[in-house]
């Protein structure tokens, strides 16, 4: 697929988007808004494809969040339907069944944050940096950034975050657990891409998906209404070629084919 200001790539399962604005460190203007969201919604249309692995292009940032000059004069109405427009993006990249991953170098800043912490996991590299520096420019977080960044790290990581706009290293942001898997600098792509495609090869999509459904579900329940959930999500799975397939694999010694 051909994009103004992405570059879209599929094998194998394993979509790649990767945010190609280097000289505005990937910014989020209108354009890519609107990118992201026809290449999300024709991902998860396409049965071949399971996980979508979403980056950035140059050395030097993932995205260094919305872009400010685009930003600066809007008014209200714009900046409500701008910040529909970006949470309409998080939301393919969170609440879709299919699996996402983030390949984080460099900044990860405002939406750029937002955006790698809507997905599913964070392969970030040692020279990543994470921030939400909003609050530096009289305005506050608007793709989610109060709201899901608080569900993944915690309120008052999020709070600490937000509250100070302070940028933080790879290494921490691993420690605070938004990174899930750390890397070496340069590293975040291929090893994000490497677990993508052992994922999309080797273990059921099909549980992957009902697993990411009966987490993003349970969340807004209660612990025994979210349990009663799970229970129902496990016992559908005994429903599937991949349940017996993946047990008759393990009894028999060997690797199961799984229908993907
Ligand atoms: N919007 C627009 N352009 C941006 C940008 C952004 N968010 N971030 C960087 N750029 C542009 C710069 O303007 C510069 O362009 P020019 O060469 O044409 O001047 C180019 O990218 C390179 O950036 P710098 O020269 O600033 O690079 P640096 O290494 O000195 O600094 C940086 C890097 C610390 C990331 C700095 O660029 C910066 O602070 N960027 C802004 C970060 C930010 O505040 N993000 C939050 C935006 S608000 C938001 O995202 C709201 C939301 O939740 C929806």
């Amino acid at each position: 697929m051909n994009f103004e200001t992405l570059k879209w790539e599929a094998e194998q399962g394993v979509c790649v988007i990767e945010i190609d604005r280097p000289k505005a460190l990937n910014a989020l203007n209108r354009q890519v808004l609107t990118d992201l969201k026809t290449a999300l919604e024709a991902f998860h249309h396409d049965e071949s494809l399971h996980i979508v692995v979403l980056t950035g292009g140059g050395a030097k940032a993932f995205v260094a969040g919305a872009d400010i000059r685009e930003m600066a004069n809007m008014s209200e109405d714009e900046a409500l339907a701008f910040s529909k427009d970006g949470q309409e993006v998080v939301r393919l990249l969170a609440l879709g069944s299919k699996i996402s991953i983030a390949a984080v170098d460099g900044f990860a800043l405002g939406g750029g944050c937002e955006m790698a912490a809507a997905c599913d996991l964070i392969v970030g590299s040692t020279s990543s940096r994470f921030g939400q520096p909003e609050i530096k420019l009289g305005v506050i977080p608007g793709f989610g950034g109060t709201q899901r960044l608080t569900r993944r790290v915690g309120e008052s990581r999020a709070r600490y975050l937000v509250l100070t706009g302070e940028i933080i290293k790879g290494e921490e942001a691993h420690t605070i657990g938004l990174i899930d898997r750390l890397v070496e600098p340069g590293e975040s792509l291929p090893s994000a891409l490497k677990l993508a495609r052992k994922m999309a090869s080797e273990y059921s999509m099909a549980a992957c998906r009902s697993a990411k459904k009966a987490i993003a579900d349970g969340m807004g329940l209660g612990l025994e209404q979210a349990l009663e959930l799970e229970a129902k999500a496990f016992a559908a799975c005994f429903t599937t070629e991949d349940q017996s397939e993946g047990m008759a694999a393990f009894m028999e010694k060997r690797l199961p084919k799984f229908n993907q």
